[in-house]
């Protein structure tokens, strides 16, 4: 079986920047309950909201924070030291798409089948039907590949999803694609390619990947319009290439926790990674890379060979084949700068903000540990109905925003003779910068319960 890949995500925090955005009269009730301006301003573009709107406005808010283009941030930090690292070798560095785009961009041209579940409205924020925030740097492939001139591209984008809520999960992430496209009309295209192969640093990773020789297969196949010669030395670019970028991202990491002082065993062991086989609907075949570090397989990066039809789209001619890759940037900050919690991306606090200069991987050195309080909420639903944990998760955010530190959904079961579900989610308030008393926390609490029975006529237990 082919692993369906997602890649590192997270979600949270609610710093307001509202100013950037133009609310319009707030009109009735939409979406489950929830209430929508009449029009979304964002990024200069006015959209009509409708019935497919399910953007919250401490959501747009983060769209305004750009944290990836802070050359002081770690986000914009790592973007950096990728890019510094890929200077000179043919790519063009895209970090200012905006991150509206259109469900167009984001899924149909890219070959997304129309029940893919990544277009639900539990997965997805919605600004209306035909517009979107974005839920991969991968929705600015099509443009990328008409515009850009040189052999390939890096995107880096902040980008959005519903999901659960966790430590390492959060609406907001961030993002780096990256392309590369060769012609089959520029000569002898295979030694092309071997040269280019040639000029790839040499790194001296430990590399498990049973898929280089043979790369493809009836579970992973390769597209009729390419030679099974191409396929080879084109995914033996790819790979290269990526294995590189991730040598260097670690190596990196590496130096500086031996100049902080760490003696860890971790840090004089070679870096190993692994390729496995993985499904995009855009590539064939495809692959995923995982980084063993500290112990285990972080995944971070799906990558293949770029769909034809793909390429066509974008109004490439048939000659035109190559190779894209999407990394999740957090979770590689993350422990890369031994950040605990993806909340704190998005602090606004200094004694966050200060420890981190361009050009330096430094270890974070928490400020404090706040204690969390913690809330059971169980509910019978309706008869017949269930409720997605996203749309529970949503309305904690609705009045916790940053306070929310995990909302788990820790007990399920159908009562025999009702037939109703019951539910029970464990919420934990937490503050990065401050103590959280009983009393707010109390009421906060009873809004949340207050609402989830508003909206999805719940009885409380
Ligand atoms: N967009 C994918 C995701 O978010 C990551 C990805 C996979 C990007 C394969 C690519 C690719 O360009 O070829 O999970």
């Amino acid at each position: 079986m082919l692993k369906q890949v997602m890649i590192a995500r997270s979600r949270v925090v609610v710093p307001r920047f509202s100013q950037f955005l133009r609310v319009q009269t707030i009109r009735s009730i939409t979406q489950n309950g929830q209430t929508y301006p009449d029009e979304i301003s964002l990024d200069g573009k006015t959209y009509k909201t409708d019935e497919w709107t399910n953007v919250p406005s401490y959501i747009l808010d983060l769209t305004q924070r750009r944290l990836h283009q802070n050359p002081d941030h770690p986000i914009g930090i790592l973007r950096d030291l990728v890019e510094q690292n890929m200077k000179g070798m043919g790519y063009t560095f895209y970090n200012d798409f905006k991150p509206g785009v259109t469900t167009y961009q984001n899924f149909d041209v890219l070959g997304f089948p129309q029940d893919h579940v990544g277009r639900s409205r539990s997965d997805t924020y919605y600004i209306n039907k035909d517009n979107l925030l974005r839920t991969h740097t991968s929705a600015h492939e099509h443009e990328c590949f008409r515009e850009c001139k040189t052999p390939g591209y890096i995107i880096s984008a902040d980008v959005y999803r519903k999901d659960e809520i966790d430590r390492t999960h959060y609406p907001a992430f961030h993002q780096m694609e990256g392309a590369r496209l060769w012609s089959k009309n520029s000569g002898n295209l295979e030694e092309i390619i071997a040269k280019d192969i040639e000029d790839i640093p040499k790194t001296n990773i430990i590399v498990e990947d049973p898929f280089r020789e043979n790369c493809f297969s009836a579970e992973n196949p390769k597209q009729d319009y390419m030679t099974d010669k191409e396929v080879q030395l084109v995914s033996t670019h790819l790979k290269k290439t990526v294995e590189y970028l991730v040598n260097q991202v670690f190596e990196a990491a590496r130096k500086s926790a031996k100049l902080a002082g760490s003696t860890e065993p971790y840090l004089n062991e070679p870096l190993k990674i692994r390729w496995v086989e993985a499904y995009f609907p855009w590539t064939a075949p495809s692959w995923e890379i995982e980084v063993w570090w500290k112990g285990e397989w972080l995944e971070c990066c799906g990558s293949g060979l770029v769909r034809q039809q793909v390429l066509l789209n974008a109004g490439l001619g048939e000659d035109k084949l190559g190779w894209a890759f999407g990394i999740g940037l957090d979770r590689i900050a993350m422990l890369l700068f031994g950040i605990p919690d993806i909340r704190l991306f998005w602090s606004l606090d200094e004694r966050f903000s200060k420890q981190f200069t361009n050009g330096h991987i430094s270890t974070f050195v928490p400020y404090s540990k706040y204690p969390g309080i913690k809330r059971d909420i169980s509910f019978w639903l309706p008869k017949g109905v269930s409720l997605h944990d996203n749309e529970v998760m949503e309305v904690v955010r609705s009045h916790a925003g940053d306070l929310t530190e995990s909302v788990v959904n820790i007990d399920e079961f159908i009562h025999p003779k009702t037939g109703k579900k019951s539910q029970t989610y464990r919420l934990n308030y937490q503050s990065m910068d401050r103590n959280l008393t009983n009393v707010h926390i109390n009421e906060l609490h009873s809004r949340v319960e207050e609402d989830l029975k508003k909206f999805f006529d719940v009885e409380i237990r």
